[in-house]
């Protein structure tokens, strides 16, 4: 069966699926994107996504292409349409098209929306007894990444220098040698003292839904949690560490630039909080 996508209220197969070449978000990376994880044919945590999204078209003065319900029936319906079970969802939404100039159309234009749904691959069984290795490079990107804007150049070369160092991901390092976050994932460690550490919310990181549901998750759990800056050398002599996003859910991490993290194997309290989130889940779909 072929793949549907939605163009700017048109279900069209993928192949047919086109936006015009002066597309701000083309010429200018002029737009904002979420990607929704699918879990047994629904979308995981819709509300928070929907949220997030609006906050990244506040900030950007994108305005909204349509209301907050209607997008969830778009949504659901790009996800009906492609009768997937597991996978992701794409949505993206650009300030539209206009003739390439810097400052904001106007009159405005409408935004164009997107959406595209696919398989994705859960991390593999290896991966989960393994744990992945992560590698440490320079945060390069702009000040505002707590904006979900698609502009990715630092995170794709960030994620292609770990893939050819034979990492999983690339934690990145700000300028005053904290760790913010991954290329495409939230970073976390836990302290030999049993405390779960990882960046404060800010401008500086994006805030991961999944980071969000940890977050509460462990504070149900009673685990000390401690949001702040890390350096790489704390990471290097944490007890455990792992990365944490909507396609990944908790995955651990068992070495970084190649230094194994505690054992070297997946830390228990990783192990249970990715199955507290599993639990979420399933509960969530039951309800
Ligand atoms: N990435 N940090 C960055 C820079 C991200 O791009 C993402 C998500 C996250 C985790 O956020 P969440 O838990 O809401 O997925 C953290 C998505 C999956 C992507 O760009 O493909």
């Amino acid at each position: 069966m072929s793949r549907i996508a939605y163009v700017n209220g048109h279900y069209v197969p993928l192949a047919q699926a086109m936006v015009h070449i002066e597309d701000r978000g083309y010429q200018f990376a002029d737009g904002v994107y979420e990607v929704v994880a699918i879990h047994r044919g629904r979308l995981l945590d819709e509300g928070g996504h929907l949220d997030r999204l609006d906050r990244s078209l506040r900030e950007l003065e994108i305005e909204r292409p349509m209301g907050r319900a209607a997008l969830g029936v778009a949504m659901r319906e790009t996800l009906r349409r492609n009768r997937l079970d597991d996978g992701i969802l794409y949505v993206q939404v650009t300030r539209g098209v206009a003739k390439r100039e810097h400052g904001f159309p106007h009159p405005p234009v409408k935004p164009v929306l997107v959406m595209t749904v696919r398989r994705s691959n859960p991390p593999s069984a290896a991966q989960l007894s393994d744990g992945v290795g992560v590698i440490t490079i320079p945060d390069l990107r702009w000040k505002r990444v707590d904006i979900k804007s698609v502009s990715l150049l630092p995170n794709i070369l960030g994620k292609e220098q770990a893939h050819r160092a034979g990492a999983f991901e690339a934690w990145l390092v700000d300028e005053k040698g904290g760790v913010t976050e991954g290329t495409s994932t939230n970073a976390w460690i836990i302290t030999k003292d049993g405390r779960l550490v990882t960046r404060e919310a800010g401008p500086h990181i994006l805030n991961g839904i999944t980071r969000m549901a940890i977050l509460r998750l462990a504070a149900k759990a009673g685990v000390a949690v401690e949001e702040r800056s890390f350096s790489v050398d704390e990471a290097k002599a944490a007890r455990e560490a792992f990365l944490s996003s909507s396609t990944n859910w908790v995955l651990p991490v068992t070495s970084v630039d190649g230094k194994p993290i505690g054992n070297g194997h997946p830390g228990a309290t990783t192990m249970e909080l990715r199955e507290a989130y599993g639990r979420e889940i399933a509960e969530a779909g039951a309800g």
